[in-house]
């Protein structure tokens, strides 16, 4: 049982501040009796700088120090360090700092000292708790997004195979929706949605025979049709896993247009999901700009001035906006270089 316990706590590290070196070792020793690793500091200043350089997980700090007291400590502390646990000591009640000041402070505990450190044991046994299950937390989350990202690469892949005429696309979109996301302010979270909805928007198309996917030349009304399930066909395979949930209406909406003439909904303006309305533009501009193997790009000046001919028709506007902002700032070669080089000469 006792050596269980041990075991247990010594993956936790204490580090205790207190310019009294008789308490730091006394703290150390009843610590050390529990099976925790401590490290004694007398110094508040060079407390600071320990905790910078060292991995702990609990400090336990006297409030009242010279040259700096414990509160300056936290502060310091917190301004690089959101996760080390700390509770302040302190030993005369009327010295004590005001709650005011502990309930401003970012600690977890706060502790009278006593001859008997029982009560003071129970509080870091309450962080121990908690500590671990942080751990746990974390190493779950990591262990997901692990296999999140697997299967991005997975799913990247079988784009990528069965993208052959169109090389490329799917990355580029995925690049260039990026792009004008961030020329949008959007929040990050939603950017890294565009980016991987960008990834998969036409990953229905696995689906649409060969002899339509790669035909060489114009398309008849029935192709067409066959074309058109691809975006409710790439929702359908993509719903299948959980963590894609929210990419669904972005890759299901790609081709609805900003006047509700597109596919497969009709939706209409702000109907339309921000992500699907911005990686519209960005399809649109890679589909124009490229060579395909019946025809030549359009070349740039004429591929910008279909995208501000489809203002508010078939696309959302301020992407357009975005997207010409994005040229404006970066200079058209340095764009150009970065969203289109590999079809820089195309209808010249
Ligand atoms: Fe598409
Ligand atoms: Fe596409």
């Amino acid at each position: 049982m006792r050596r269980s316990k041990l075991t247990m706590q010594n993956q936790i590290s204490i580090l205790t501040v207190d310019d009294d070196p008789i308490i730091t070792s006394t703290i150390k020793a009843y610590f050390n009796r529990s099976g925790y690793e401590v490290d004694i500091e007398n110094d508040p200043v060079a407390a600071i700088e320990r905790v910078r350089n060292g991995a702990y997980d609990i400090m336990l700090l006297d409030f009242l120090m010279s040259p700096i007291c414990g509160d300056q400590v936290v502060e310091e502390i917190r301004k690089f360090n959101k996760d080390i646990y700390i509770v302040l000591l302190t030993g005369h009640k009327s010295m004590a700092p005001p709650v005011r000041t502990i309930r401003q402070l970012d600690i977890q505990g706060y502790y009278e000292k006593d001859e008997r450190f029982d009560q003071l044991e129970l509080l870091v046994e309450s962080c121990v708790k908690s500590i671990r299950q942080m751990r746990t937390i974390r190493e779950y989350q990591m262990d997901l997004s692990k296999a999140y990202m697997q299967t991005i690469e997975t799913l990247r892949y079988v784009v990528e195979t069965r993208d052959k005429e169109t090389k490329g696309h799917s990355e580029r979109v995925s690049g260039l929706s990026v792009g004008l996301a961030k020329e949008m302010g959007l929040p990050e979270a939603q950017v890294e949605m565009i980016r991987v909805a960008g990834l998969f928007h036409d990953i229905g198309k696995i689906g649409v025979p060969d002899a339509i996917l790669l035909k060489n030349g114009p398309l008849n009304d029935e192709e067409f049709m066959e074309i058109k399930k691809h975006p409710a066909e790439g929702e359908k395979i993509l719903q299948t896993y959980s963590p894609f949930k929210e990419l669904l209406p972005i890759v299901r909406g790609h081709h609805e247009r900003f006047d509700g003439r597109g596919y497969p909904d009709r939706l209409a303006g702000e109907d339309i999901c921000l992500g699907a309305r911005v990686i519209a533009v960005a399809d649109s501009f890679d589909a124009m700009i490229s060579n395909r193997t019946y025809r030549r790009g359009l070349g740039f000046e004429r591929t910008i001035e279909e995208l501000n001919r489809g203002r508010n028709t078939q696309f959302d506007e301020s992407v357009v906006d975005a997207l010409l902002q994005m040229i404006e700032r970066l200079g058209r070669e340095q764009f150009e270089e970065q969203y289109c080089a590999h079809n820089r000469h195309a209808g010249e």
